[in-house]
């Protein structure tokens, strides 16, 4: 069971909105933890959110974003989500690429309009050595300083996007301030440099974030007092109006939520094995640190604290491994220390430490089957809500294209039909068409169920249970057909 603590996030927020430029806007990446509450909290805040998928979106704009103020990101989007995203009415779109830019520019003018887009960009300078490195070096992720210059005409060309200004993540997870300053302050040079050789007027300046938290193990979130003033003086020497021209962003993910969150588990079993003591949990990389399982980051080190005043055992053995409940020698969350091994027993309690970001949604949430690990959020010492996620199978649906939409001339409903839609599924935007595809903007079977009774309020009808095979709720279109065929029997 996690149990996030919104006081902490509120701290959290509180000491990252100090620790930046005053006047900058701090942007909650809910890669880290989409719960709708945490991140409902961070925006009632003043955070604004950072999406990088539509269910992110989704969640985003679910939890009370305005659609205007969510930035956009993210490596390989599709045209299907940023046509979603567009019409829901994102208001600035980072692209990764030439080839993103190009797309997200054909979705804005498939739906009429005209989006801000920032370009992220892989700088050439990497000062700041600590961290996690994502750009500043050959990169997935960005577009490479030099590639970049150069283009101003082919830039200037792209229609559907105004070019805002540029985007910088080059580290993650950085406990080293002098670090993250030299490299802040380096985008903040790229981003000058950028601008005079492209000819952008910066209104949107992206310096990232790379705001460190501990994960899994004991720890302070740390400080960053000695951010601010050198970081002000950076852009006041390269961008000197920025306070009236520009909205410079910074990113948190881990930093705002880490330290919010523990896992409680129980000890199922506990065994030994030629010399070593074996806890097994009833929770494992099925709930926590999943890609540290499937070897796609360093084997987790999960630290354990007793939870409770429990007996100390007089025989434990100093080694114990800490495993899960999944049948693979991958799901082990780490080594305890003596102090623990003394307190394994059948039935403990355990509590692993600054599990707020990175946990539930990063973790292998449907191997095995296992329910996925209750979350419990609490406020001012108070429960708030107590949910947990579930996997549903659903069919998939046949692939539209917006050029098919466009073939349809008209619309066959009325004007409540639209409404009633985008009420439940807000993903849709204002312009809904008749081959939209449902599920990709968010029908899940909660959402059709709300979908349902709302319908047959509206229009003070009866859907029967035999009309919806799974084809009738595809598209607005065919949906609309079921709507029809309960309005006639009525007459
Ligand atoms: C572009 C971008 N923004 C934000 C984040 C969030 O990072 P963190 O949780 O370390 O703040 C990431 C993480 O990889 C990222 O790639």
């Amino acid at each position: 069971m996690y149990v996030y603590d919104l006081d902490r996030v509120r701290e959290a927020r509180a000491d990252l909105v100090a620790a930046v430029p005053e006047g900058a806007q701090l942007l909650y990446s809910l890669k880290a933890n989409p719960h709708p509450d945490l991140v409902g909290e961070l925006l009632a805040g003043g955070c604004h959110a950072e999406v990088s998928s539509t269910g992110e979106l989704s969640t985003a704009l679910a939890a009370g974003a305005v659609p205007a103020e969510v930035f956009y990101t993210g490596p390989g989007k599709t045209a299907e989500e940023l046509e979603i995203a567009v019409r829901a009415g994102v208001g600035t779109f980072s692209c990764e690429s030439l080839v993103d830019l190009q797309r997200v520019a054909a979705a804005a003018r498939e739906c009429d309009r005209e989006v801000d887009v920032v370009l992220r960009v892989n700088g050439a300078e990497a000062p700041g050595g600590a961290g996690m490195r994502m750009t500043g070096e050959a990169s997935q992720f960005g577009t490479d300083v030099e590639i970049l210059m150069g283009r101003r005409a082919e830039l200037a060309g792209v229609r559907g996007v105004r070019l805002a200004g540029f985007h910088f993540f080059p580290l993650t997870n950085v406990y080293d301030e002098q670090s993250l300053l030299d490299e802040m302050t380096g985008s903040v040079r790229t981003a000058a440099a950028l601008a005079g050789e492209l000819g952008i007027e910066v209104r949107v300046l992206d310096l990232g974030g790379g705001f460190a938290c501990p994960f899994a193990k004991e720890g302070e979130r740390p400080r960053y007092p000695g951010l601010r003033a050198p970081l002000t003086a950076a852009l006041d020497e390269h961008f000197p109006r920025w306070r009236a021209t520009t909205r410079v962003l910074f990113e948190s993910g881990r930093h705002l939520v880490g330290d919010s969150g523990v896992l409680l588990c129980t000890v199922s079993d506990v065994k030994d094995s030629r010399g070593t003591r074996f806890a097994v949990l009833d929770t494992g990389i099925n709930h926590l640190g999943g890609l540290s399982g499937i070897g796609r980051l360093l084997p987790l080190a999960a630290a354990v604290l007793p939870v409770g005043s429990g007996d100390a055992e007089e025989t434990a053995p100093g080694k114990i491994r800490l495993v899960g409940p999944l049948c693979t020698p991958a799901d082990t969350l780490g080594r305890g220390a003596a102090d623990v091994s003394a307190h394994v027993r059948v039935g403990q309690i355990l509590a692993i430490p600054n599990v707020g970001a990175y946990g539930p949604t990063a973790s292998l949430i449907g191997f095995l089957g296992r329910p996925a690990a209750a979350e419990i959020v609490v406020s001012d010492g108070d429960v708030v809500t107590a949910s947990r996620l579930v996997l549903v199978r659903e069919p998939v649906a046949p692939h539209t294209t917006s050029r098919q939409e466009n073939t349809m001339e008209t619309t066959p409903w009325d004007a409540r039909y639209p409404k009633v839609l985008a009420e439940v599924l807000p993903r849709l935007g204002s312009s809904v068409g008749p081959d939209d595809n449902l599920r990709a903007a968010g029908l899940d079977s909660l959402a059709l169920v709300d979908l349902l009774v709302r319908l047959e309020e509206a229009y003070d009808v009866t859907i029967p249970d035999d009309d919806l095979d799974p084809e009738a709720f595809a598209t607005p279109a065919s949906l609309w057909q079921v709507v029809e065929a309960a309005l006639a029997r009525t007459r």
